[in-house]
């Protein structure tokens, strides 16, 4: 069974790889696919094909899914210019007669108010038109999202932000990218849309004190609200649609968006997610 990875760069992408090849996938059957293929020597060197794809290059995608009979198309990382990208992409696997398209989505991308949703919505319902089967893997928030938070936050004693109390269901990106294998490579949960998060929500409060265990400085939590939140990123120097992508994030997830316990993830990978607790350790050492 051939499968192609797209995203293969980058940090997805590429745990999906190793996923496959750890679980025994025959590395000849994975086409690890990217814009830039130096990029995925270090596959290459174990055996998995590589591909050059732009999605903004039709051809490119038609020439990488040939005789593919699944695809997972990661979706891409170019935030305002990703729906006619994805678009490319799912007429690329149609066209090839690709037998299985999987998606990596947002979690409820339908309903979500993340500002990150449309594009998911909106793709999701150009895979639904076109008629190819599929599977949506709707991913929560990664934990390695408050990997630039945590490092702070033992140098500042404070981690800042506008979340509130708001709990967050996040997980390791190796957890979904499990999931994301699991799905490609066995029958499991196809034809299906996926909430995918992590088993244990948790408040920045919670997220601050796990940073003062580990780190044995004490870190506070401190929420700004909506906008003093606004102002801190500003003075900091993060460009205004950084700013705005991040409060917007905050006051969703203080209202609830980012919490998910339906405990489906730890289902599909048949194990529990990655705790909190080693996602901040694992940052804290990088
Ligand atoms: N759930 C979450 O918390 C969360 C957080 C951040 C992002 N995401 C989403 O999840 C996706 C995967 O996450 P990640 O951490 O693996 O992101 P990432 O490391 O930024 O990887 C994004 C991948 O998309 C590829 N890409 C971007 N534009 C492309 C184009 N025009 N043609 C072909 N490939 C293109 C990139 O290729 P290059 O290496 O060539 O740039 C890279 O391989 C992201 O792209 C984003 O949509 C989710």
């Amino acid at each position: 069974m051939s499968v192609v990875i797209t995203g293969a760069t980058g940090h997805l992408g590429r745990l999906v790889v190793e996923e496959l090849l750890d679980r025994g996938h025959g590395a000849d059957g994975i086409i690890a696919a990217g814009r830039d293929t130096d990029r995925l020597s270090a596959l290459a060197e174990r055996g998995v094909r590589t591909a050059r794809i732009d999605f903004e290059d039709p051809a490119s995608l038609k020439a990488a899914f040939e005789g593919a009979d699944t695809v997972l198309l990661v979706s891409g990382s170019e935030v305002g210019g990703r729906v006619p990208q994805h678009r490319n992409a799912i007429e690329a696997a149609t066209a090839s007669g690709v037998g299985h398209l999987v998606y990596t989505s947002a979690l409820r991308a339908d309903a979500s108010p993340l500002t990150v949703a449309p594009e998911h919505k909106a793709t999701e319902e150009i895979i639904a038109a076109s008629g190819i089967p599929h599977t949506i893997l709707r991913n929560g928030w990664y934990s390695e999202n408050y990997a630039a938070a945590v490092q702070q936050g033992p140098r500042t004693g404070s981690i800042i932000g506008g979340a509130g109390q708001g709990r967050i269901s996040s997980a390791a990106r190796a957890d979904y990218a499990a999931a994301a294998a699991v799905v490609v490579a066995s029958g499991e949960g196809h034809g299906q849309i996926h909430e995918l998060a992590g088993d244990t929500a948790w408040t920045m409060e919670e997220l601050a004190a796990r940073v003062s265990e580990a780190s044995g400085s004490p870190v506070a939590y401190r929420d700004l609200g909506e906008r003093e939140h606004r102002r801190a990123l500003t003075d900091a120097g993060l460009p205004e649609a950084l700013v705005d992508m991040l409060v917007s994030t905050d006051q969703a997830a203080s209202q609830g968006w980012l919490e998910e316990d339906s405990g489906a993830l730890s289902r599909l990978i048949g194990r529990p997610t990655t705790p909190l607790e080693e996602s901040v350790a694992a940052a804290l050492s990088s």
